[in-house]
């Protein structure tokens, strides 16, 4: 007999889960109408019952006790909205074994432990659907596994972390230095109290591995993603790009070439006119390459509590259409084969460098001499601020692999005519 109600259980009831929890709960008609069957909200997992909440919720569905939700047979979908490794993912594990479905909002979970719990999920003829780890409300991980499941797709890459692409354009528009705006986008709530896993780039990595994971059915191990954050990126940066035509983006990319996979995470120059270039403030975007469907973009809101909640319900109702069709477990691709990651030293960019140099005859000389020594061609070479005790080279390089880039900065640094290489910033989007 065709189920016609469905139980859920919500692990967490903080930004995302009162999110989840209007959605499911304010008055959109729908809902059931597009599930095939009736949601009906059982239990919420918090820490503390007492804290006032963002929403008004009937106090008698909350718990502390996880077995209430991951214990009660009655309960078909299990959606975790806590956050953090453990116990989220033991109360993942938990639910899949006991064969409900699962959704969930957690990249640092799918990025650490996404291709066990797939495998899990697949054992017990169970879903496990993740949409808002990646982007926030930005449909891109269930179109990678379902719309571009044809695709031999040759790259993804894009804007994942909204703190730091709000950072990167008040610098821009504000002309202020890195310290003074992260101080702002605190006190509007855009930064963490603190904000290393953002600005260091560590969750934008963890994107890139669940993005590239599904993109290329691999698996991605997070220690061999290159991760550099926007920590020393600096006005004089900001300027020099914009004077040069570009903007400053942290991206995360992830490009097949062959068998093997680069994934890489960290600051670069983009052309002003490249449709990341525009993506502004908190907002995200990712672009897809396909071999058949070309290029795709996706752009919108990459966090906040209903763009967020959005992502999680519409996995909701993927869940229990599934259920209702006897399909369960249709969902769990991805993170199949082991990934060959390309190391960082193998990749080819090309890259920005700042010199503060000596105002000496033959300065310019010893610069392209350690260039064409290491094997780095130079595009552009601009000479700023040629004055009594130093002088700025501003150059542009042509494609060369990233460690000849860094044979070239420590040539660069033994020379005593170049006083410091205050930037050294990889170019993207340029071919
Ligand atoms: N915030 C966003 O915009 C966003 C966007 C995309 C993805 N995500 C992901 O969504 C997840 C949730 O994020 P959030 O911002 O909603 O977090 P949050 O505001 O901190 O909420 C976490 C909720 O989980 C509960 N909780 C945490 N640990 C618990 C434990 N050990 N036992 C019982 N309850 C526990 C908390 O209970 P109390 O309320 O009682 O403390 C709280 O209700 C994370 O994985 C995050 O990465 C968030």
């Amino acid at each position: 007999m065709l189920q016609k109600r469905i139980k859920v259980g919500l692990l967490g009831l903080g930004t995302v889960g009162s999110g989840v929890y209007r959605i499911l709960t304010e008055g959109n008609t729908t809902l059931g109408e597009k599930a095939g069957v009736d949601l009906e909200l059982k239990g919420i997992l918090v820490r503390d019952p007492k804290r006032q909440r963002l929403v008004d919720v009937d106090a008698s569905l909350l718990t502390t006790d996880p077995g209430t939700i991951l214990g009660d047979e009655d309960i078909d979908i299990v959606v975790e909205v806590m956050g953090g490794e453990e116990p989220a993912r033991s109360y993942i594990e938990e639910a899949l074994r006991a064969g409900k479905q699962v959704v969930t909002a957690n990249k640092e979970v799918m990025a650490k432990h996404g291709a066990e719990l797939l495998q899990l999920a697949r054992e017990r003829g169970a879903d496990l659907f993740f949409e808002a780890s990646v982007a926030g409300g930005i449909p891109i991980l269930r179109t990678l596994q379902e719309s571009l499941a044809g695709e031999e797709v040759e790259a993804v890459y894009g804007i994942v972390n909204g703190t730091t692409n709000y950072i990167l354009t008040a610098m821009d528009s504000k002309g202020l230095d890195f310290a003074e705006v992260l101080a702002e986008a605190q006190a509007l709530g855009y930064a963490e109290a603190d904000p290393t896993a953002d600005i260091a780039g560590h969750d934008a990595t963890r994107k890139l591995a669940i993005l590239a994971s599904l993109a290329f059915n691999i698996q991605v191990p997070l220690d061999q993603v290159h991760c550099a954050g926007i920590e020393e990126i600096t006005a004089a940066d900001i300027e020099a790009a914009r004077e040069l035509g570009y903007v400053i983006k942290l991206l995360a990319i992830a490009r097949r070439d062959g068998e093997r996979v680069e994934a890489r995470v960290h600051p670069a120059f983009l052309p002003q006119g490249h449709p990341l270039a525009g993506v502004d403030g908190v907002y995200n975007a990712v672009l897809v390459e396909g071999r058949a469907v070309g290029t795709l973009m996706f752009y919108g809101a990459g966090a906040g509590q209903m763009p967020t909640g959005s992502a999680v319900v519409g996995d909701l109702i993927a869940a229990a259409r599934n259920l209702r069709a006897g399909a369960r477990g249709n969902n769990a691709t991805g993170f199949a084969r082991e990934g060959k990651i390309i190391p960082m030293e193998e990749v080819e960019t090309r890259y920005y460098l700042r010199l503060r140099v000596a105002p000496e005859p033959g300065v310019l000389g010893t610069v392209t001499g350690c260039c064409g020594a290491e094997g780095v061609e130079l595009a552009s070479l601009d000479v700023k601020n040629w004055g009594k005790d130093s002088a700025d080279l501003h150059i542009r390089t042509q494609r060369a692999k990233e460690k000849a880039f860094r044979r070239l900065l420590a040539a660069l640094g033994r020379e005593p005519q170049i006083y410091a290489v205050e930037s050294a910033i990889p170019i993207e989007g340029e071919g």
